[in-house]
């Protein structure tokens, strides 16, 4: 086993997940206003290490994505945030890309931008902390869309990011986004999100990447936000699995979903349901943010100083993920 592929099994073994709270510091105010917390970078830590410092981190996260603000702050606690995230036995990650640019010659799509330089920010990474990084491209469905293009582009950026990712000795997580916004039906998310995964897959194969030291983001397979169609979560939980089982090559260790938009409990649920009738090699867990850590944030933004109270909603939550890994959520636990 390669030491890459050591950091990817440690990540998400056991039904342990990644907590992504890596939002840019853009979406991260956002995200606090919405809840009337002003967006200082005191704010933005407290948040953040009141979480970090929760006891379900021992158990149920392998991994925390940061953003560059977080992994350079220092905690209440006086340990560097990697410190603090390291001595519950989790690793810490990092997003990479700087974001997702218009693309040019198809304005309507995005192409996430981030190479240039990448080399040198990835070894300050490293000797930050570092053991695994993150890139998301971005996908959007309609009749036209994602184009040829779209699917290209991001798919060769994910690949060379993953190379340069490995070469510094870090685990690249590659996340290909397809969106849930628009009206398509679960069958158009489907052949996208097969298109789109198979792409950056020979890609990645192409750029020489160690596919058994890559962890794999994606997308379930969900009707459109503002589609009609009415569609059961066993359904979702066998798409999700049938798209993946023909997208994905068998080196791959570990997938761990997004959750898009989708509330927490769906998201817990359909986890759970796809881990219940997981037919594949694959361990399949999650790598969520706001399914993580929205009934958290809005509990914390009416006391910032409740600590306790905050630790209690996010170990909640990321105890029936871990348990939706292993395919042993259910509505009881969920409610209890
Ligand atoms: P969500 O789970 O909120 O979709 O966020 C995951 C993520 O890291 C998006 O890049």
């Amino acid at each position: 086993m390669s030491e890459l592929n050591n950091i990817a099994l440690k990540i998400l073994s056991n039904g342990k997940g990644i907590l992504a709270t890596d939002e840019s510091t853009g979406t991260m105010t956002k995200r606090l206003e919405d809840v009337n917390v002003p967006s200082t970078p005191e704010n933005r830590l407290l948040f953040r290490e009141t979480l970090f410092s929760s006891e379900s981190m021992k158990n149920c996260i392998g991994g925390v994505i940061l953003y560059d603000e977080t992994i350079k702050q220092t905690s209440n606690l006086k340990k560097t945030i990697p410190e603090l995230i390291f001595s519950s036995g989790a690793i810490s990650g990092i997003k990479v890309d700087t974001g997702a640019k218009i693309l040019a010659n198809s304005p309507d799509e995005k192409i996430t931008e981030g190479l240039d330089g990448l080399r040198e920010r990835l070894k300050k990474y490293y000797k930050l902390g570092a053991r695994f990084t993150k890139w998301r491209g971005v996908y959007i469905i309609s009749n036209k869309y994602p184009s040829k293009l779209s699917i290209h582009s991001n798919a060769h950026a994910l690949a060379r990011y993953s190379a340069l990712v490995q070469e510094c000795g870090m685990v690249p997580i590659v996340e290909p986004e397809v969106l849930m916004d628009g009206n398509h039906s679960a069958e158009d998310c489907f052949n996208k999100t097969s298109e789109v995964i198979k792409k950056c897959f020979e890609e990645l194969i192409l750029n020489k990447v160690e596919l058994a030291g890559t962890i794999l983001k994606p997308n379930m397979i969900l009707p459109g936000s503002n589609s009609n169609q009415k569609i059961t979560n066993e359904e979702i939980a066998n798409l999700t699995l049938k798209c993946l089982k023909e997208s994905v090559p068998s080196e791959i260790p570990g997938i761990a979903f997004l959750s898009g938009g989708q509330t927490e409990k769906e998201a817990t649920k359909n986890l759970n349901l796809i881990n219940l009738n997981n037919n594949t090699d694959f361990i399949m867990s999650y790598s969520y943010g706001r399914a993580l850590q929205q009934s958290a944030l809005k509990f914390w933004s009416k006391d910032i100083n409740n600590i306790k109270g905050t630790q209690d909603i996010f170990n909640h939550r990321t105890n029936m993920c871990t348990l939706a890994a292993q395919g042993k959520w259910s509505e009881e636990l969920e409610t209890k």
